[in-house]
């Protein structure tokens, strides 16, 4: 609208600026065509009068020539006629004759076609003409009618630029109405009818007719055009959007036809867990878990997850699905459960993803085992994960997100299935090297699994760039380095990086307790002192986190800064995970024993300095830690992104506290604001321990503010909004015709026969 004001104020400004400098302009131009015309009759009327006057002349009857001019001023623009003989005889006039005008005079009118005068009778045009038979013939033309004619002209021309005006004017306010979101709704309203067809007798007379049946394949077309102009146009706004779940809705609505969204994880996102006769609901320790689950609040659609809870078989229906989130926040998505053998979780999830992949792709020192058994399992479990994705798809080219490790083979075997499915598939965990990957027996398999995907997403460029040159060096593939596509089995795959981010805002209820409510609470808690200095860490109890490299920083700062002992408290929560796989359990062993160690090394300290909190935490309780203490330690060996550093980040809406983040996780490419540390090195996560202990309180406000902005613009529903808007794009690609493909050109060629010259 304020586009249309800006445009149609000028508009009418210049036509009446226009019409204003016109109008003078029209006067003279009609009053030369009457001169003109007058001219003419001038002449006719002397020609045709000359004999007759003369005639009557030579009788001297005066009357009778009074009586000829007044016939002849009979005619209504004739206002007066006189004879000025040519020696100095009396002239005869009609009594109508202006008295400016005399035969004495006449001299005065110098114009050979006549002359404008301003008489006591009103506007007159003078013509004077010399007579064959001698004298003068003066003719006064009444120009009372040009004055009359030239209002009317007037008012014609103003109610024309006026209609202009309006026209123009109208046009415009249309075109800025349709155009670019408005046009085309216009567009698509008139396709349907609306506006064009009113259907009488419909309530309101707001039913509408679609278009003939004769036009509807090109109405068709034509809205595909328009969707796919509308979306490209759209996808180049990525950076104005603002990324919220209503985003994610209006892609999938418009970009993608509200087209299904389906979800494969291993990891279900609520567990449900027996307490003696009562089913507790548990929120998974799980970044990826954490980061899907708004995901879907957004684009409601089902997600496929082991059901893996003490009670998730008592909450299921009978086809196993469970409506999620419990209220009062939902229903918004279904989970369906998959139920695993203890044969299957064993070789599937324990062994060949957790004892195989998982030490493969984290370069945490911790052998890969790869047992054949294992193997099969994860074949079959990935069988029966791809059956139940084609059971629960509605359509034949729904839109799959695979998620992880847990499912190398499944993208593939999807396409098998559903050919027109769009897979996205999105490896959470590290890629290694192709050196390193190449110690898997099964790295074939796994390549040609992951390369049935339409998408495959990493957090990171590395990570993408160890991935293309796996499949470059392991199989026969076509990698094009210029667009990070693959083409394998005649099937291309994008590959790119799109790192994942947390919820921005956060749950409103997870901000609830204030700062200085969640420092006390949590010092109470441990019955520490309120002054006293808090860290903290949060994740799974899982040797890829540095959780002993980051207790040894805390004691190597005891020891070289001793004034902090008693001052300073570690608090590590670490949820139990994968507890049936000897290397957690050592590696759970290992901690206590070093926090127990490190805490009897120092008696001295009123306050211990670890306290070790290996249990499950719901996320209010881990937010709570986050806004009550100082400082969050990530000190991972090797991390995909790693969200503890993005939530601790988006729970300090005070702007405080500070993280030490370790270089080797994928966040530390966004958040160079944090105090970066490689974690092998001890002394320098002591030293960065001791700059956050001392850090001031502006300079942590500089810092969380910059980290904060990063994570409210770089949110998980632009992750999820950037992996849909490619994969429209790409659907788009597909739809296009085969004959303008470089094989279709190709066709083309020996079919007109150009190669044959
Ligand atoms: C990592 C993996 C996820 C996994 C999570 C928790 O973040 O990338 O796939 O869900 O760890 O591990 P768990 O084995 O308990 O699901």
């Amino acid at each position: 609208m304020r586009l249309s004001l800006r445009f149609v104020v000028p508009l009418f400004l210049a036509l009446g600026i226009f019409a204003y400098a016109a109008l003078p302009l029209v006067d003279k131009l009609m009053l030369r065509w009457f001169s003109r015309d007058l001219e003419v009759r001038a002449n006719l009327i002397a020609t045709t009068v000359d004999d007759p006057l003369h005639n009557l002349i030579r009788t001297g009857d005066r009357g009778r020539i009074q009586e000829f001019f007044t016939r002849l001023t009979q005619d209504e623009r004739l206002f007066a006629v006189a004879f000025c003989p040519a020696d100095a005889g009396e002239p005869v006039a009609t009594p109508t004759m202006p008295a400016e005008v005399r035969c004495s005079d006449l001299g005065r009118f110098t114009q050979p076609s006549g002359d404008l005068l301003q008489t006591a009778s009103g506007p007159v045009f003078l013509s004077v003409r010399p007579l064959v038979g001698g004298g003068r013939l003066v003719l006064v033309h009444d120009m009372s009618f040009i004055a009359r004619r030239s209002r009317e002209t007037r008012n014609y021309l103003f109610l024309f630029f006026v209609g202009l005006g309006l026209t123009v004017a109208l046009i415009t306010v249309v075109i800025a109405q349709l155009s670019w979101r408005g046009w085309v709704q216009g567009l698509r309203a008139l396709l349907r009818g609306e506006g064009l067809l009113v259907v009488p007798g419909r309530a309101g007379g707001r039913g509408f007719a679609g278009p003939p049946a004769e036009l509807r394949p090109v109405v068709k077309d034509l809205r595909a055009l328009i969707a796919d102009l509308e979306a490209d146009h759209r996808s180049r706004d990525e950076e104005q959007l603002a990324w919220a779940p209503a985003t994610l809705r209006n892609i999938l609505h418009r970009e993608l036809r509200g087209q299904e969204v389906m979800v494969v994880s291993n990891r279900e996102p609520y567990i449900h867990m027996k307490r003696g006769a009562e089913i507790d609901v548990w929120r998974p320790a799980s970044g990826l878990v954490s980061a899907l689950e708004p995901i879907m609040r957004a684009c409601s659609g089902t997600w496929i997850a082991h059901g893996s809870g003490t009670g998730d078989r008592e909450t299921v229906d009978h086809h196993d699905r469970v409506a999620l989130p419990p209220p009062p926040d939902g229903p918004a998505y279904r989970l369906r459960r998959v139920w695993l053998s203890a044969e299957e979780e064993a070789g599937y999830y324990y062994g060949f993803a957790n004892e195989g992949l998982w030490p493969l792709c984290h370069i945490a020192h911790v052998r890969p085992v790869f047992r054949t058994r294992d193997w099969h399992e994860y074949v079959s479990v990935n069988r029966k994960f791809a059956k139940t994705v084609v059971d629960e798809a509605k359509s034949p080219d729904p839109i799959v997100l695979v998620q992880d490790y847990h499912f190398a083979l499944l993208p593939r075997m999807i396409n098998q299935t559903l050919p027109a499915a769009t897979i996205i598939s999105f490896w959470h965990i590290p890629w290694p090297n192709p050196e390193a990957f190449a110690i898997c027996p099964w790295r074939e398999e796994l390549l040609d699994g992951l390369l049935g995907s339409t998408i495959l997403g990493f957090h990171t460029q590395f990570h993408v760039n160890n991935f293309v040159d796996t499949v470059d060096r392991l199989v026969e593939a076509r990698v094009d380095r210029e667009i990070f596509a693959v083409t394998y089995r005649g099937k291309p795959t994008t590959v790119r990086r799109y790192p994942i981010s947390v919820e921005w805002p956060p749950q409103a209820e997870l901000l609830g307790q204030p700062v200085e409510q969640c420092r006390t609470v949590i010092r109470r808690r441990h019955d520490l002192p309120p002054e006293q200095a808090v860290g903290v860490g949060v994740e799974r109890m899982d040797y890829t986190k540095g959780i002993e490299e980051r207790l040894r920083a805390v004691e190597r700062l005891f020891e070289l800064e001793p004034q902090w002992i008693g001052k300073f408290t570690f608090i590590q929560i670490a949820a139990p995970t994968r507890i049936h796989i000897e290397e957690y359990r050592n590696y759970e062993a290992r901690i206590r024993d070093l926090a127990m160690r490190i805490n009897q090394r120092f008696p001295e300290a009123a306050q211990p300095p670890i306290i070790l909190k290996i249990e499950h935490h719901q996320p209010d309780e881990i937010f709570e830690y986050y806004r009550g203490a100082d400082l969050c330690m990530v000190t991972s060996l090797h991390d995909g992104m790693n969200l503890v550093a993005k939530e601790f980040v988006s729970a300090r809406d005070d702007e405080r506290g500070v993280l030490i983040l370790s270089l080797f996780t994928g966040a530390a490419r966004e958040l160079p604001e944090a105090l970066i540390v490689n974690p092998y090195d001890i002394d320098q996560c002591a030293a960065a321990l001791r700059l956050a202990l001392t850090m001031s309180g502006g300079e942590q406000r500089t810092r969380m503010r910059l980290m904060r902005g990063l994570i409210q613009d770089f949110n998980v529903f632009r992750w999820a909004g950037r992996m849909l808007m490619d994969a429209a794009t790409l659907r788009r690609r597909e739809r296009l015709p085969d004959a303008f493909t470089p094989r279709g050109i190709e066709r083309q060629k020996r079919v007109a026969g150009f190669d044959q010259a």
